[in-house]
């Protein structure tokens, strides 16, 4: 087995947390090391962390330098951020050795019709600023090795593709 680190990134909502989990599950079922790691979490124990370009940027870094140590060590690394900016994002495939950037390819439209978190609603109504697609950029990705489009493809569609991607690793 090759370790790698498996980048989801794409707008809030589009689905990267709910396919890592997917995937994770799947892996840890096969007896890899996994570690997962998310936004949301991260952010919840680190809250000072705040969504200008730099604070999201130093964000990815940490992220990626991090996954770079767990991918050292044997572990299979699922990372899920926004990480809308290119140079972050770089940052961090340069820093681990496989990096498999996943764009999950939601519309801001189609999640802003899911909305989970209410959160669309409230950067529209301009409680929230700079939020990524409504009043921040998403800067898409160029060449991912995957994108899976979960405003078409069903949750087990998009697990599929990954898990197929991912065998070469395994
Ligand atoms: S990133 O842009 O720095 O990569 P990250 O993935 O860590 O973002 O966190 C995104 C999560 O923070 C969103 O899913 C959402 O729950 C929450 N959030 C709160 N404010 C914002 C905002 N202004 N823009 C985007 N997400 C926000």
């Amino acid at each position: 087995m090759t370790p790698f680190v498996l980048w989801f990134t794409g707008l809030s909502g589009s689905g990267k947390s709910t396919l890592a989990r997917e995937i994770a599950k799947y892996l840890s079922g096969k007896g890899y090391e996994v570690e997962t790691l998310d936004g949301d979490a991260v952010r919840d124990i680190f809250p000072g962390t705040g969504f200008t370009e730099k604070e999201r940027n130093e964000h990815i870094k940490r992220i990626g330098f991090i996954a770079s140590l767990l991918e050292k060590h044997g572990v299979i690394v699922l990372a899920s951020f926004i990480s809308p900016y290119k140079a972050s994002r770089e940052f961090a495939r340069k820093r681990c050795s496989t990096f498999i950037e996943v764009y999950v390819s939601a519309s801001v439209g189609e999640c802003e019709k899911r909305d989970a978190k209410g959160l669309y609603k409230k950067a529209r109504c301009g409680e929230i600023d700079r939020f990524t697609g409504i009043s921040d950029p998403y800067e898409a990705p160029e060449r991912p090795e995957l994108v899976v489009d979960t405003g078409v493809e069903s949750v087990e569609e998009s697990v599929r593709k990954v898990i197929e991607y991912i065998q070469r690793y395994l």
